[in-house]
Parts: C-alpha cells; sequence; structure tokens
C-alpha cells in the first residue's frame, strides 16, 4: 500500500501542486485578524479530537488543534477564549501519559475537559480517578443533579456517548459535580470561580444529543466568544491574505476537478483576477465529460484565465504496454509533471503555485506546530523542486466541509462542490489487470456514466464515498438474442466511509442495481455482464489496484 502513496502519485485533489510545505499554519492563524475569535483544542490523541475542532467551528467560532505538548506559551500566544483538552486513549496512570500542565489553567481563559482531558484536570487539580471493575464504552444514561452554567438547559436525562475505563470518583476541591452516568459517579463537574469544566462524555459525537448544546454554552456563554467563522468570513479574510503574499505576482494553479482546487483556484481568482493562470491537463483518462464541465464553469462562467492541454494522445502512448499497477501510476505521474512545466514555463514569470492543501493534512503531518513538511502522499504531484514557485494554500486552515461551503458561497456549481474523491491517475488505475487502451477507457467512461446518472437519479451521490466501476480485462460468455457474445464484465464499485481509511460497501437497493445491469448490457455493446463488489475496507481497499 505505501507504495501506492509514494510521492509520484497524483492524488485525488489539485494534482499539479506540489513542493512540501513547511509553512506552520499557527502563524497563519496568528496574522488572522483577531476580528475572529479563536478557541485552541489540545490534542491529547483520542479519536475524536479533529471532530471537536469540527464542532466548534460549525458553532462559528475559529479552532486550532494543537498537540498537547505545544505548552501554555505557544496557547497564550494566540490569545484564545477558551480552551478545550480533548480525550486521549491512554490511562491517566500509564507510564509516559501525557500530563496536563498546570500552566494552562492559569491563562485566565475557561477549560473545558473532554474525556481523558476531564481526568487529567481532576488529578491534576486533587480529585480522585481510578480505573473502575468495568470500562463505559457507547451509548450512556446521564444524569444530570445540578445542570450548573456547563449542562444549563439540558433535561435531567438523557443519553450521552462515553469511551473510557478509567473513571472519575471524586470531585478536585472547589469543583461541583453536576451529572453521573451508569458507569461514572461524577460525569460533569465545574468550578466557576476558575472557570474550569469537565466532562466524561463525548459532546462532539450525534449519540449525544445535547452535545452540541453544552459545546455552545461553554463558547458562547462561558467564553464569550463571538460566532463570526463562516464560509463569508473566511473568503473574506483569505482574499486579504492571498493579495498581501502575491502583490502584483504572477500565479499559476493546477486543476483537477476536485472540489480542493477549485475552490482554491477560485478564491484566488476572486483575490487577485487575472493575475492568475489555470492550468488544466486532460490526460484522457477522466470520466464521460468532465474535462468539458470544469472548462464550461471555470473559463466559460467564472471568467478564470485556463489553459487546458488536451493531452489525451501523450498519456495514451505512455500507457501503451503497461497493465501494472504501479507502472501506470508512475508513467501517468512522470507525464503529467512534463506536460505541467511545459505549460508553466511557456506562462513567463510565474512566482507562485496555489496548492490546495486541507488542514487535516496539515493536522497529520504535525500538528499545526512547526510541522515540517507535508506528508510525502499529500505532497501531491510531486513537481521538482527546481520549479521554482512559492507556494499559495488558501485552504490551509479549513476542514473538507468548509473547503464546500466556501465553494458553494463562491458560487461553485453543485456539481463540482460535491464531486466524489476521485484518483489523479483516473480510469487508467480501473481497467485492471491490463492495459488502459482507448478502447476500454470509452467502455469504461460509458459504464460509469450510467452508473453516476443512476446513483444520482437514486439521490444517494452524496451519501456515498466513492461509486465507480472497475473493468477488469477479462471476457465472460453471454448470451444476447440468440447469439452468443463474448463481453467484457463491469464490476459496481460503491462505499461508504468518512475518510477512505476505512470503508464499507454500500447497501445499494436491488431494483437500483438492476436498473444499472440492464442499461449497462442494453447501451455498451461490449458489456455482457455486471457484477457487485461486497468487499469492504479493510480487508479490501477501494479502488481494485
Ligand atoms: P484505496 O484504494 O487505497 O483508496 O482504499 C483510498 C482513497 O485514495 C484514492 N486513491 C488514489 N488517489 N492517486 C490518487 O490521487 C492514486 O494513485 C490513488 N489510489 C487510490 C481512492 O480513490 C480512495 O479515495
Amino acid at each position: 500500500m505505501a507504495s501506492r502513496l509514494s510521492p509520484t502519485d497524483l492524488r485525488s485533489e489539485g494534482h499539479g501542486s506540489a513542493v512540501a510545505a513547511d509553512q506552520d499554519v499557527s502563524e497563519l492563524a496568528l496574522e488572522r485578524e483577531l476580528a475572529t475569535d479563536e478557541v485552541v483544542v489540545l490534542d491529547y490523541g483520542g479519536q475524536y479530537s479533529q471532530l471537536i475542532a469540527r464542532r466548534v467551528r460549525e458553532c462559528g467560532v475559529f479552532s486550532e488543534l494543537l498537540p498537547h505538548h505545544v505548552g501554555a506559551e505557544e496557547v497564550r500566544r494566540r490569545r484564545p477564549k477558551g480552551l478545550i483538552l480533548s480525550g486521549g486513549p491512554a490511562s491517566v496512570y500509564a507510564e509516559g501519559a501525557p500530563r496536563l500542565d498546570p500552566e494552562l489553567l492559569e491563562l485566565g481563559i475557561p477549560v473545558l475537559g473532554i474525556c481523558y482531558g476531564m481526568q487529567a484536570l481532576v488529578l491534576t487539580l486533587g480529585g480522585k480517578v481510578e480505573a473502575a471493575e468495568v470500562g463505559e464504552f457507547g451509548r450512556s444514561q446521564l444524569t444530570v443533579s445540578e445542570p450548573g452554567r456547563l449542562l444549563a438547559g439540558t433535561p435531567p436525562e438523557q443519553s450521552c456517548w462515553m469511551s473510557h475505563r478509567d473513571t472519575v470518583f471524586e470531585a478536585p476541591p472547589g469543583f461541583a459535580a453536576l451529572a453521573s452516568s451508569t458507569e461514572s459517579p461524577v460525569a460533569a463537574v465545574e468550578d466557576l470561580e476558575r472557570g474550569l469544566y469537565g466532562i466524561q462524555f463525548h459532546p462532539e459525537v450525534v449519540h449525544t444529543p445535547y452535545g452540541q448544546q453544552v459545546l455552545t454554552t461553554f463558547l458562547e456563554e462561558i467564553c464569550g466568544a463571538r460566532r463570526t467563522w463562516s464560509a463569508a468570513s473566511i473568503i473574506d479574510e483569505q482574499i486579504e491574505r492571498i493579495r498581501a503574499q502575491v502583490g502584483t505576482g504572477r500565479v499559476v494553479c493546477g486543476l483537477s476537478g476536485g472540489v480542493d482546487s477549485s475552490v482554491a483556484a477560485l478564491l484566488v481568482h476572486r483575490a487577485i483576477g487575472d493575475q492568475l493562470t489555470c492550468v488544466f491537463v486532460d490526460h484522457g483518462l477522466m470520466r464521460k465529460n468532465e474535462g468539458e464541465q470544469v472548462i464550461a464553469a471555470f473559463r466559460d462562467h467564472f471568467k478564470v484565465p485556463l489553459v487546458a492541454v488536451d493531452a489525451e494522445r501523450r498519456f495514451l502512448d505512455r500507457l501503451r504496454g503497461l497493465s501494472e499497477p504501479e507502472a501506470k501510476r508512475k508513467a501517468i505521474g512522470a507525464e503529467f509533471i512534463r506536460v505541467f512545466e511545459e505549460e508553466a514555463v511557456k506562462l513567463k514569470g510565474a512566482d507562485f503555485l496555489v496548492q490546495g492543501t486541507l488542514y487535516s493534512d496539515v493536522i497529520e503531518s504535525g500538528g499545526g506546530t512547526g510541522a515540517a513538511t507535508i506528508k510525502s502522499h499529500h505532497n501531491v504531484g510531486g513537481l521538482p523542486d527546481d520549479l521554482k514557485f512559492d507556494l499559495v494554500e488558501p485552504l490551509r486552515a479549513l476542514f473538507k466541509d468548509e473547503v464546500r461551503a466556501v465553494g458553494a458561497e463562491l458560487g461553485l456549481p453543485e456539481r463540482l462542490v460535491w464531486r466524489q474523491p476521485f484518483p489523479g491517475p483516473g480510469l487508467a488505475i480501473r481497467i485492471v489487470g491490463g492495459e488502459a487502451t482507448k478502447e476500454r477507457l470509452d467502455t469504461l467512461r460509458d459504464a460509469d456514466a450510467i452508473f453516476q446518472d443512476e446513483i444520482r437519479k437514486a439521490g444517494l451521490y452524496r451519501e456515498l464515498w466513492q461509486s465507480f466501476c472497475v473493468l477488469p480485462d477479462i471476457r465472460t460468455v453471454g448470451v444476447q438474442g440468440d447469439e452468443r457474445t463474448y463481453g467484457y464484465v463491469v464490476a459496481l464499485r460503491a462505499v461508504t466511509s468518512d475518510d477512505a481509511m476505512t470503508a464499507d460497501w454500500a447497501r445499494l437497493p436491488y431494483d437500483l442495481l438492476e436498473r444499472i445491469a440492464s442499461r449497462m448490457i442494453n447501451e455498451i455493446r461490449e458489456v455482457n455482464r455486471v457484477v457487485l463488489d461486497i468487499t469492504s475496507k479493510p480487508p479490501g481497499t477501494i479502488e481494485w489496484e
């Protein structure tokens, strides 16, 4: 697997951008006009830490996720309105378990500990945390004895989501215990005087129905944070920042048709107009009409200067005789670089390259504090270092859902805003076990178009992480009319997923599957059989090769 994500890969979004970015996102946040209030989330390694930051932003308050060890000074520099300590997998008593720096409690801002964060808070301040006989995982019942400030307005009995083994048995001196749960004698605490709060349950997950309300109370009532973070405010802020960075320089952007590169390009165009030129390399491995749609949206509708390179022939030549997946990926990656370079050289004097790096990439590569480089697999496109560009990364502080919201606000067509991920090497890696010839690509493209059409008509497109067809290099026997046929098999692959790390095969309705299969066989001469892939990830991968 690792080799599939080598630097020569074309990642699904924004291919054409390349150079490792070691710019520190925290610096970007600091440059931010303090017109936007911020609440910092310290990450103790919990599986939901990113989700906490996203939920805070959904409340309209900017939020950054920083590693737990950054230290009080780093947090203070951001002048946040509040601090949230996330959950984490360790026991507070385990050797090497992350400690809570007491100085963090002296910043003069409210602090909310969640799960491990609450336990660390309680332990540090002299309460009692112990390993319980039984853990508490999943849905649990919360009984609120005294709502206090944090749980105000929520019912005395409510369900919540728990995930812990250590348990708080006694609140620290000065704290009031607000609630208990099935297995937790103390499941919520607060010390109004010092502005310290703790909850054992996870407010960020949807299984805690009052979770968002509790977070909102913390942010608004307790921290006094203003809800000014929105798609519109992001756009205004980014436009200013891009202008300041680029000045009168010339900027180039590789457009892939994916949502990240599309939104990044539009933002930059809003900021600097025709100083931007987009390059769209059509490698002939896109889905049906996709190239035309990108050109229609950007060149015709948004009037973005766009160089569209029809490079199908070149790519097909490069792919001739290649049937092994890595060989295909390498060939496509190398050819892509060559085409992009040729175009970039023609745009004399371009100083900047737009890259659609997202905040989740930044977090994964070091948490936003002095993060050294983007992980190699996010180092999209793999453009060589001697292409001397400075990077413009307008999405560096944004989560994917915020990128979509910004795209919608900028008027990007719904089709592009909600496009499912599509691999950089395109349909070539969906012709499995054989060469990606023009004839096979066309067959696959036709099948894929029918699949997408039916999935959209059934209203399922957004629910699926990806839905696509695979064309194995085999033929099977069939009978159509009175004739024996010998045609291609199309495999349908549809998965649900949150992040592509794991995925479940989608349970598509039988009548939909039937319609798809019969349309494919009736409308595409070369196809005489349709099968369904019912493998989840793991053990399968999403793509077949
Ligand atoms: P797998 O098949 O590894 O895919 O489960 C996970 C996600 O990555 C996409 N993918 C790629 N994207 N270049 C890309 O840009 C590639 O070579 C590549 N291989 C897989 C895949 O579509 C899924 O979203």
